[in-house]
């Protein structure tokens, strides 16, 4: 899917700009006039990169430090990886490419329906229990 978010003139020069495409908050960011996206949630603890500073391609996190390459989303101290969205310009209109990263999973089967339970029989009355005969 793809979205226009953001104009590229409201990305500022050394911080990200947050835009939300459906639930998803992603980060803007403008390195040597190129605008990159990644997830906008840290996912150490769920800061907003957005907030964060650039260090040429790299968004430092504003909560803890941990560094994010905004071209790829990896973090190569930390040894983890962020997603990250394809990004076009048309003029000053920058749209995101949104899409799910892995398939979705497949549909699972619907359960059997478990036969119904066999009704029982009804409970036969039992017979009347016979009068003793009346002794003597
Ligand atoms: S929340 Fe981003 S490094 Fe901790």
């Amino acid at each position: 899917m793809r979205t226009e978010v953001a104009k590229v003139s409201e990305i500022p020069d050394d911080r990200g700009l947050r835009v939300q495409i459906d639930k998803k908050f992603i980060a803007l960011f403008k390195v040597e006039d190129k605008v990159y996206a990644i997830n906008a949630i840290c996912p150490h603890a769920g800061a907003f990169l957005d907030m964060g500073w650039l260090d040429e391609h790299a968004v430092i996190c504003p909560l803890h430090g941990w560094d994010f390459d905004v071209r790829t989303g990896e973090s190569p101290s930390f040894g983890i990886k962020t997603g990250c969205f394809e990004v076009d310009v048309e003029e000053d209109a920058v749209f995101v490419i949104t899409e799910d990263p892995s398939p979705p999973e497949e549909e699972a089967p619907p359960e059997e329906e478990a036969p119904p339970e066999e009704e029982a029989p009804p409970e036969e009355d039992a017979p009347p229990e016979e009068d003793a005969p009346a002794a003597g």
